[in-house]
């Protein structure tokens, strides 16, 4: 009987692809992949540090799998990702029953390590390589995977240092692929039927802005995005994420010219207040970044616009607040994801400012921006009655009676399909909106 292997998997979309891709390289040792953690003999948890609530998540999970290990002490129980590279030793000290703890950068040895960790128990393996020695780990989908939708790392690591964020703690510095290797992997995808691509990375934005591991040649982001569109056959691009202060008018000016980019921008903007901003080192300005947008909305009139918020930064006063809640009246964003701040180990405003908005305060301030974003979201969603979207067919609906998929401007839309329609680009006309989702059928 083969070796089986659980995942649990935390964070961004990132974390994700690190996850299937150790996935992928179990596979190819002879593991396969278990429905339930009872079921496993090797155990991994792949973690998020963004914020405080995720990285707690940890400590559950492996007193939670520690049971298991009791029963079977041939299991194998590792932590990846995020919060194994903040915490290295000291998640080794605090839980000495842990086999491995890896981070980010050494997914790729996952099935050796194991190995090693098998013989002599206890891995730790929490160093960066150096950017000249980088190689990226970027295994394209099983043959029998057949999904529509896949995901390219085109860059790790953050430059940035925004003073609240620890991505560039545990992801270390930014370092980009090869041109030439991005536009070959894509081709590969296309060529087993994969209809979109999305392309990540912390900030896809400085892609190339003289930050090649082992390219001469570097191009710029919209030129990357130009050459996968001429140069392969993928249907649909999209990227995450950007950053305000890197968006280029090549950019913009792509999502005029260039049909292959899904209609759909996400900017993060974490607050509306100049003040709050300027503490969050984040190098823009409220109006940098409104123009921004209203360019990209002059470039492409259907674009869809959504973004990150933090509410309860250190010293948000409440009129701050309100500048943040103004920011989101004005823009009419599709949809946000909103955080609460909580401060994180090693970062400026940790160490610097004091967390000084009461919990009551900040909970209160994101339920209220929660509140307002339904109502916006909501009547952009019944806007799109009457319209026609193109929608990938990613299958049926949780609820099993329709099909559902995303729109160019990523709404899940949902519609009466057949088995047929999946991993297809159809036009959907839209007969109502709702909170979350767009009800539509077949046009034409
Ligand atoms: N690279 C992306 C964001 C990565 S983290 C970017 O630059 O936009 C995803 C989101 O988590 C951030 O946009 C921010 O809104 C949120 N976040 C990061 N650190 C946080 C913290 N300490 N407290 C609360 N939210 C945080
Ligand atoms: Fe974090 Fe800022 Fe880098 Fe985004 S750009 S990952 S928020 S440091
Ligand atoms: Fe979390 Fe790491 Fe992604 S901290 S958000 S999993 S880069």
């Amino acid at each position: 009987m083969s070796p089986k292997f659980y995942i649990k998997s935390y964070g961004c979309q990132m974390n994700e692809l690190d996850t299937s891709q150790m996935g992928r390289l179990l596979k190819a040792e002879g593991y396969e992949s278990a429905l339930e953690p009872e079921a496993a003999d090797v155990i991994l948890i792949n973690t998020c540090s963004v914020r405080e609530k995720a990285s707690q998540k940890v400590y559950s999970d492996v007193g939670r799998f520690r049971s298991l290990k009791l029963k079977n002490p041939d299991l194998v129980l590792g932590v990846t990702g995020c919060q194994a590279q903040a915490e290295g030793m000291h998640l080794q000290k605090r839980f000495p029953y842990l086999d491995l703890v890896l981070g980010p950068d050494h997914t790729g040895k996952i099935a050796a390590l194991i190995r090693q960790a098998r013989e002599k128990k206890s891995v730790t393996e929490v160093g960066f390589e150096k950017r000249q020695d980088y190689r990226f780990l970027n295994l394209l989908p099983d043959e029998e995977e057949n999904h529509a939708k896949a995901f390219l790392t085109i860059m790790k690591g953050c430059d940035n240092f925004c003073s609240f964020c620890i991505v560039p703690f545990v992801r270390g510095r930014e370092v980009c692929r090869e041109a030439d290797e991005i536009v070959r992997e894509v081709q590969g995808l296309a060529e087993r039927g994969v209809v979109e691509v999305t392309l990540l990375g912390q900030n896809v934005n400085s892609y190339g802005v003289g930050r090649h591991a082992n390219d001469p040649g570097a191009v710029s982001f919209p030129r990357l995005l130009r050459r996968l569109s001429e140069e392969t056959a993928i249907q649909r691009i999209r990227f995450t994420t950007s950053h305000p202060k890197d968006l280029s008018d090549e950019l913009i000016e792509e999502f005029a010219g260039n049909s292959k980019l899904a209609q759909h921008f996400h900017l993060p903007v974490q607050s509306g207040s100049d003040t709050v901003l300027e503490r969050m080192y984040r190098e823009y300005t409220r109006d940098h970044y409104l123009d921004c947008l209203s360019r990209l909305r002059r470039a492409c009139p259907q674009i869809a616009l959504s973004t990150d918020i933090i509410v309860g930064f250190p010293g948000e006063t409440e009129a701050e607040f309100q500048a943040t809640m103004d920011l989101l009246e004005e823009v009419g964003y599709d949809s946000i994801y909103s955080f609460v701040y909580s401060p994180r180990p090693k970062t400026t405003a940790a160490l610097y400012f004091k967390d000084d908005v009461p919990e009551t305060t900040k909970k209160h301030r994101l339920s209220v921006l929660q509140a307002l974003q339904d109502r916006i979201t909501l009547r952009k969603n019944l806007e799109k009655t009457g319209q026609v979207l193109q929608v990938l067919v990613e299958g049926p609906s949780r609820q099993g009676e329709t099909y559902c998929g995303r729109s160019s401007q990523n709404h899940a839309v949902h519609f009466p399909g057949e088995d047929a329609d999946v991993g297809r680009i159809l036009g959907i006309k839209i007969r109502h909106g709702g909170p979350n989702s767009l009800i539509g059928e077949k046009h034409g």
